[in-house]
């Protein structure tokens, strides 16, 4: 059967397809499946309880859950919860927006897909622009969602060596500049896959060089502030009428309700909107359903500082520290631990590419996800990328403990230590 361009696009192997399958495979039964590799959140207790309890009192409320389960919402997303989390920023941070700044999306993967190829691509004047990454390692999600070859153009971290193994990437602003071929900035904050969490000064620049060569610059909080906030630094939120910020509920928790946030200035959000008509008429309402609450009342801030923040805390010391113990004599990296639920570990000099670690590990049963499919648009050849793996703290202690030492032994055996 002839295949189109589109199919062929879209179905060929893919980094995030192959975490995404890991992951899926692992969740679904495969029980003996160490799953350190896919950015499923943690089941937390009290938020698992805090969500359970709010579908009871829908379910037994027929007219909300009439509301619910019965009728399309407007593809801007649900009213009520969009005027909550106007009212939650304007209270919180000072900022000035209205409903027309804020459109849901089917997840913010889906909120990528609708900003990158509304950036990158042909321009009705006839130019070519892509997305900058100012720095990779960046989101396995990003790349391949373009429907152009080139979506993207990535730049190389600078990297600053830390004590005691750690290590900690920073952008390069000496080589970073906004071409005319730039559609727009883009930074994960924390870095999936790395946990880094660019400072505010370098978001301050990057916030300055996108407005002064007017181009937006997206910000994915899909880890950060101030919901699920789950930032082990000092960190802060910033908006303006150029900056596209990107926010989800799945790091809450609640990764199967598929809900993103975009706010940014009224056009953007338009767009989004009459797009989502067209690719999913209406948004699922379960999301907004399970979340209004704690967006009204502000405990999805206390929620996320008080018990989710400080839970993936306790758990990167806990990975780290049993990492630093099994790697002993190997020469190894890991990135400060900033943020977000990874650890990302470097082995300069890694013997053989990370993707056979990769499968080494797999065939031990331990699944963790190659960091060479981390570098989006980075076009040069670096040695670096296929020296490192990226791996989940996010399942229960033992799980983690366990799939590291095996990581930690795998990695011994390589080296011959
Ligand atoms: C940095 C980052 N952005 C976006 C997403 C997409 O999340 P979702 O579509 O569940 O909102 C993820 C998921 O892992 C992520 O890690």
């Amino acid at each position: 059967m002839p295949i189109s361009k589109f199919q062929k696009r879209f179905t060929e192997e893919s980094g995030i397809g192959r975490l995404m399958e890991d992951l899926g495979g692992a969740l679904a039964g495969r029980k003996n499946i160490l799953m350190l590799g896919g950015g499923n959140p943690a089941h937390i207790p009290e938020v698992q309880q805090f969500f359970q309890e709010r579908l009871h009192r829908i379910v037994e409320d027929p007219v909300e859950f009439a509301h619910i389960i019965g009728n399309y919402d407007p593809p801007q997303g649900e009213k009520r919860f969009i005027g909550a989390l106007v009212d939650l920023f304007n209270d919180n941070y000072g900022w000035k927006i209205g409903p027309d700044n804020v459109v849901l999306t089917a997840g913010s993967q889906s909120a990528f897909f609708l900003l990158f190829n509304m950036f990158a691509g042909e321009y009705e004047d006839g130019s070519h622009r892509k997305i900058l990454l100012p720095l990779t390692p960046e989101y396995i999600g990003y790349s391949d969602v373009g429907l152009v070859n080139d979506c993207f153009t990535a730049r190389k971290p600078t990297i600053e060596k830390l004590d005691d193994h750690l290590f900690k990437y920073h952008i390069d602003f000496n080589r970073l500049e906004i071409n005319s071929d730039i559609g727009a900035i883009c930074v994960s904050r924390p870095t999936n896959p790395t946990g880094n969490v660019l400072s505010d000064t370098e978001i301050e620049r990057l916030s300055s060089m996108a407005s002064q060569n007017n181009v937006p610059l997206i910000i994915d909080n899909a880890y950060g502030l101030p919901f699920p906030n789950v930032v082990f630094t000092n960190a802060n939120i910033t908006w303006d009428k150029h900056i596209v910020l990107c926010l989800s509920l799945s790091k809450l928790g609640l990764p199967g309700a598929r809900t993103g946030i975009i706010v940014a200035k009224p056009e953007i959000i338009t767009a989004i909107a009459k797009m989502n008509a067209i690719f999913n008429l209406a948004l699922g309402s379960f999301g907004p359903a399970l979340a209004l609450d704690i967006v009204k009342s502000g405990e999805i801030l206390s929620l996320s500082n008080n018990v989710i923040r400080p839970y993936y805390q306790r758990k990167a010391g806990f990975a780290v520290r049993v990492l630093k113990r099994e790697l002993e004599g190997v020469e190894y990296f890991i990135h400060k631990p900033e943020g977000a639920i990874f650890i990302w570990l470097w082995l300069p000099g890694l013997p053989v590419s990370c993707e056979d670690l990769y499968l080494r590990l797999k065939a031990r049963g331990v699944l963790v996800v190659p960091g060479h499919y981390f570098f989006p648009g980075l076009a040069e050849d670096w040695r670096h990328k296929h020296e490192c793996i990226r791996i989940s703290y996010a399942m229960h202690d033992t799980v983690v403990e366990q799939g590291l030492r095996i990581i930690a032994e795998e990695i011994k055996k390589i080296y011959g230590v």
